[in-house]
This record gives structure tokens, C-alpha cells and sequence, in this order.
């Protein structure tokens, strides 16, 4: 059996979808789990889990973070594991793109994890042992029409997850990412009709992910087990990037 028990994880995102999968998945294990979203209101969902600990925080600014930080040390001294899981999408065609829904994406999908993962890094150095696991999208591999700015910062976030994987391995902290494909939360509820049927047409499988099949892959990567694999993605798409 893997041992969870003593481990504490910061999960971003955690109000909805793949992140309160991943919260409570391993809050459900055992682990203390501190939650993050961007609202009093949306951490609502979270806040009567046994193990999971809410915080208000938006992850694309640095004070923020910085409270985060604060409240994190208040609560625990050791951070385990930190997944990068909030995103956003505001998608568009380049030509119509306006800078600010460049920005605002970038600003979230990678800057955010850069800011918290700096901030975290520094108790895993000194302790010895960390985990970091990065939420990409196939997007970011393989890109897709409308979402250059998404596909830029997914893309960016597998970059940073071998760059930092390469630095920190020595100090016994592994860096992963996971590529989800298409996994059944609000982020594909606008799709239309003709889009959904076009991606399942694309999915070997034929169905879409659930969250929780991004979670159990986590809860591994979290465990004694995976203690040798690093700078490594890990497509959870039903064979889509196959394709
Ligand atoms: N669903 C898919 O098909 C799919 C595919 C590939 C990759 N992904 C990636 O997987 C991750 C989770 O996706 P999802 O579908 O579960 O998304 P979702 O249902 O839209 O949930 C997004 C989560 O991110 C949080 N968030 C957004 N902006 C934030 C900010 N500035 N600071 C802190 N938290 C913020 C939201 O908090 P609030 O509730 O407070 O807004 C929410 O908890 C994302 O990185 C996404 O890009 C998803």
C-alpha cells in the first residue's frame, strides 16, 4: 500500500472539475489537502471534505500568492505536493485575438504556476523530497485552432516541467505533467454539438475522460511507487494525440 498519511499537497483549481477530483482524491487517501479557487463562493464546493482545507487565491498575482504562502506555513510546515491544475481558456482566432485574452491566459496557465511553484520549491529543497505534478492539455503538444493562446501557455507549462525537472532532480524532488484530452467538466460544457461529435470521432476510445481518471493518475505519481519517474508527460486522452 502506498503511504499518504503524513503527506500534505496544495491542489490548485480545486473548486471544480479535474481539481476537486485531484483534492479529494487525496484527501480521501489521507493526505491534508489545501484546496485553492478563486472565491469564498466557488470553495464552497470543497469546504465540508474531510482533509481539505479551502483558501481564496487568484494564482496569476504575486500577493496573492504570497498570502497563500502564509497560510500554507500557518497550517503546515512541509509541503509534500503542489499540481498545478487551474486553468482557463478564452478562445479565439489569432487575427481577433485581443492582447487581453493573451494576457489574462498566460497569466493564469503559466505565470500562476510559475509564482506558486517558486514560493513552494523552497521548503521542498530544504526538506529534501517534493513532488510537483503540471495539468497541461494536448493542446499544448499538439495545439488546436482558436486556442493559440492556451496551446502557448500549455505548451510553456511542459517546457517548464522538464526545465524543472533537470534542476531539482538532485534534490530529490520529481516534476511530472499530465496532458489530459477531452475530461467532462464546465471547460467543454459550451462546446457545440458538432464539435463534441467531431472530437469523439478523433478518440479511439470513444467517450470522454472523467476527472477522476486524471486523479488516480496523480494519487500514483503522489506515491513511494512513482519515486523514479520525472520530467515525464502522461497523455489521459483515450489515444486522441494518437491520432
Ligand atoms: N476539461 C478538459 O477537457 C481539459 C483538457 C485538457 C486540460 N485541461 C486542464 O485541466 C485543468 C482543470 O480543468 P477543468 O476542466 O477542471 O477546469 P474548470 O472546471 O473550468 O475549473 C477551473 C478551476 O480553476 C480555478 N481557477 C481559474 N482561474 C484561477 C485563478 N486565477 N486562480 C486560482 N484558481 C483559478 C477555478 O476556480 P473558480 O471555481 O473559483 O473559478 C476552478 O477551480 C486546467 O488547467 C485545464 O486547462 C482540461
Amino acid at each position: 500500500m502506498f503511504k499518504y498519511s503524513n503527506k500534505t499537497a496544495v491542489v490548485t483549481g480545486a473548486s471544480r472539475g479535474i481539481g476537486k477530483a485531484i483534492a479529494t482524491t487525496l484527501a480521501n487517501n489521507g493526505m491534508q489537502v489545501i484546496g485553492i479557487a478563486t472565491s469564498e463562493k466557488s470553495l464552497d464546493a470543497i469546504r465540508d471534505i474531510k482533509n481539505i482545507i479551502p483558501f481564496c487565491c487568484n494564482i496569476s498575482d504575486e500577493k496573492s500568492i504570497e498570502d497563500l504562502y502564509a497560510f500554507v506555513k500557518e497550517h503546515s510546515s512541509n509541503i509534500d505536493i503542489l499540481v498545478n491544475n487551474a486553468g482557463i481558456h478564452m478562445d479565439n482566432i489569432l487575427l481577433r485575438m485581443k492582447t487581453e485574452e493573451w494576457k489574462k491566459v498566460l497569466d493564469v496557465n503559466l505565470n500562476g504556476p510559475f509564482y506558486l511553484t517558486r514560493i513552494l520549491l523552497k521548503d521542498m529543497i530544504k526538506n529534501k523530497r517534493g513532488r510537483i505534478i503540471n495539468i497541461s492539455s494536448i493542446s499544448g503538444t499538439d495545439g488546436n485552432k482558436g486556442q493559440s493562446n492556451y496551446s502557448a501557455s500549455k505548451g510553456g507549462l511542459l517546457a517548464f516541467t522538464k526545465s524543472l525537472a533537470k534542476e531539482v532532480g538532485k534534490r530529490n524532488i520529481t516534476v511530472n505533467c499530465i496532458a489530459p484530452g477531452i475530461i467532462e467538466t464546465d471547460m467543454i460544457f459550451d462546446l457545440s454539438d458538432t464539435v463534441k461529435t467531431d472530437y469523439l470521432r478523433r478518440i479511439p476510445l470513444k467517450k470522454f475522460g472523467k476527472p477522476e481518471d486524471i486523479s488516480k493518475m496523480i494519487l500514483f505519481l503522489c506515491s513511494d511507487e512513482a519515486s523514479y519517474i520525472t520530467g515525464q508527460t502522461f497523455y489521459i486522452d483515450g489515444g486522441m494525440s494518437l491520432n
